[in-house]
């Protein structure tokens, strides 16, 4: 098969396609015929050489976190799917590629309605965004919450869970076009960090109160005032650190205001707790994308030979959800 094969770490130019032999399927996991892959940030530190994959090293370092396809082999103990699903899957690496095997547990059925390239867009975002909405950051109906980053492939995601679950939403962008994005996502109130603080926009619109569960992807750069805005007992999720990891902390505000700090990763976590995210997932978030009320949010589609193009293209920040890879 093709695949993008890491054989030195660098810029863009080191993803080169490479033909490689086709992965099998194992007792418990389903060989998919990829259709779509999508970027993540984390290729972009993996192709640095600063993100490894967890457990073992493989035999050929192909990035690429997620897929959709049609399964096209099963392994013995597989019983949830056959040959010709339509699926779509969250994978420690190897989207990059025509074939990919996961876990039956790590997979899931592509919903109705939901094109299979586009299908790509959804485990990554959706997963981490419903993850740290539920379990991490333990909101619920009625919660005020501020997404960061809400043009985001994650925060677009954040958005469309928050609203459908009757949460108050607000979120932080750096230009207009993104605003309007966000607003169409279901957010209450858009604040364009570039035209005013966050801190002081958030607590305006909350009249002061802050809100309970903060998803943070920026880090460092918004860390004093993500404090700032926290309620009693509020929760900052912490899924990214974009503007870097270094910060110092007031403990004197965690501990008069009860605050939480929880941070949190997928690729890194037991599988075990993976397939129970999954299966989490499936039961309470897939079927609203089954019946069309959320939807991923695609801003681009590259083909696999431009896929040091699409990297590019995601470092520049221009995207308004996700960065697609057609491979099949
Ligand atoms: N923990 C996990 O399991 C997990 C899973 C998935 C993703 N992530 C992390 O979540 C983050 C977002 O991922 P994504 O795929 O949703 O991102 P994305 O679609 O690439 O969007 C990131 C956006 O963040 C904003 N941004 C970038 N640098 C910033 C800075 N220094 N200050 C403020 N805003 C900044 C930009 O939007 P504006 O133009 O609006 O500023 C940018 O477009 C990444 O760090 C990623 O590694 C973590």
């Amino acid at each position: 098969m093709k695949a993008v094969v890491l054989e030195e770490f660098g810029g863009p130019e080191v993803l080169t396609i490479r033909e490689i032999p086709d992965p099998i399927a194992g007792p418990d996991e389903v060989r998919i015929r990829v259709s779509a892959t999508a970027l993540n940030r984390a290729d972009l530190l993996e192709r640095q050489g600063r993100y490894a994959m967890p457990g073992n090293k493989p035999r050929y370092q192909i990035p690429g976190l997620e897929v959709s396809g049609v399964v096209d082999q099963v392994g013995e103990r597989v019983v949830a799917y056959r040959p010709g699903d339509r699926v779509m899957a969250l994978l420690s690496g190897g989207g990059y590629a025509e074939y990919a095997v996961s876990p039956e547990r790590l997979t899931m059925p592509v919903p109705v309605g939901i094109d299979i390239i586009n299908a790509a867009a959804i485990p990554e975002a959706f997963l981490t965004a419903f993850d740290a909405l539920f379990t991490q950051g333990g909101a619920g109906p009625g919660s005020r919450v501020l997404v960061h980053a809400g043009a985001s492939g994650v925060g677009s995601a954040a958005i469309q869970l928050a609203h459908q679950f009757h949460m108050s939403v607000v979120t932080t962008v750096g230009s207009q076009i993104k605003l309007e994005a966000a607003r169409a996502f279901g957010a209450d109130h858009v604040v364009n960090y570039r035209h005013e603080p966050f801190a002081d926009a958030v607590l305006d619109w909350s009249q002061g109160r802050g809100v309970d569960v903060i998803l943070d992807l920026v880090g460092q750069s918004y860390f004093a005032d993500n404090l700032r805005v926290l309620s009693h007992d509020g929760t900052l999720v912490v899924i990214g650190t974009l503007s870097g990891t270094a910060t110092t902390l007031d403990l004197g505000i965690v501990l008069g205001n009860r605050l939480k700090i929880q941070g949190t990763t997928l690729r890194s976590r037991a599988v075990e707790k993976k397939m129970a995210l999954i299966q989490r997932f499936l039961k309470e978030a897939w079927p609203l994308l089954d019946r069309g009320l959320i939807a991923p949010v695609i801003d681009s589609t590259y083909d696999l030979a431009d896929i040091a193009e699409a990297h590019r293209y995601l470092v520049s920040n221009q995207n308004i959800g996700k960065v697609l890879v057609r491979v099949g």
